[in-house]
């Protein structure tokens, strides 16, 4: 399935790119398709952002610019030895301008690992000076030699920057251990992200548990929705809300893309089902 593109505003020359920061030089130094492919790829990703919520450029601009000027963005910049198994510069950037733009009180993540995703969304939740972040996830797990180097003991969120863990609660656990009975807790939440384990079942276990909590307007962002199950998962569950989904490219080659759609009304269990 190709890229939807957002038709109308903004054209894509204007998204704002800071790509003189020296964060991004250096990243762009490392990982130079990487550095490309943000220039090329990011009018797509402020297209969706416009489009989902009624943004303008300068609006995103001036985000930019708060997030390229962060501790948050420095600490993503400095992990990308880790850039395959987390979200990258772009996605960063995707998440924190939706919970920017979105102002959640509540946003709930599920796999944290070095903790990229969720040092993006503290960012803008530090930002926005309200909200708080509860993020699932089991442990990190290496399986090479090489994976036991670079992960070895270390704690999960181990990149995220101490001032920003104040609004951070981490529940330790799988989705669906834990999921169940946190989102009975704190239902409303305004946005949910995944990016724990990304089999059929468990990504529309995942879908089935926080749609039905999600506030009217919330944000559901589903992170390799270029994984054929992944995407199924999430279109099923778009559907099953009638809401329409987003794709919206990240760094490396094509398809990678993170799925993005926004609850149009008030969902509730009785009208959710994850379709079989
Ligand atoms: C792709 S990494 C997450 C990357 C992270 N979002 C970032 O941007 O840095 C996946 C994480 O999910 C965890 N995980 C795997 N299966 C899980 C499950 N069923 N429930 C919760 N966490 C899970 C893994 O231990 C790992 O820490």
């Amino acid at each position: 399935m190709p890229i939807e593109h957002a038709n109308s505003i903004p054209d894509q020359n204007t998204f704002p790119l800071k790509i003189w920061a020296p964060e991004f030089v250096s990243f762009s130094l490392r990982h130079p398709l990487g550095g490309w492919r943000y220039i090329t790829r990011s009018g797509v990703v402020a297209a969706v952002l416009c489009e989902l919520f009624k943004a303008t450029p300068k609006d995103l601009k001036k985000l930019e610019d708060e997030f390229i000027g962060s501790v948050g963005y420095a600490a993503i910049m400095q992990s990308m030895s880790d850039l395959l198994r987390s979200v990258d510069p772009l996605g960063s950037m995707a998440l924190y301008m939706v919970c920017r733009l979105s102002k959640p009180a509540v946003v709930v993540e599920t796999g944290v690992a070095s903790g990229v995703s969720s040092t993006a969304i503290l960012q803008a939740l530090k930002d926005n000076d309200s909200g708080e972040l509860h993020s699932v996830s089991l442990p990190e797990q290496a399986s090479t030699s090489v994976d036991k180097d670079a992960v070895g003991e270390r704690e999960l969120g181990w990149i995220i920057p101490t001032q920003l863990k104040e609004k951070w609660r981490l529940h330790r656990g799988s989705s669906l251990e834990v999921l169940p009975s946190l989102l009975d807790e704190l239902r409303p939440i305004d946005v949910f992200f995944h990016d724990s384990d990304h089999s059929f079942e468990n990504v529309a276990f995942e879908l089935k548990e926080a749609i039905p909590s999600l506030r009217s307007g919330g944000a559901i962002i589903v992170d390799d929705v270029n994984f054929p199950y992944v995407r199924r998962a999430f279109s099923n569950a778009c559907n099953g809300i009638q809401v329409k989904p987003w794709y919206i490219p990240r760094l490396f080659p094509p398809p990678e893309e993170m799925g993005l759609a926004r609850s149009i009304r008030v969902v509730s269990k009785d009208i959710f089902e994850v379709p079989s």
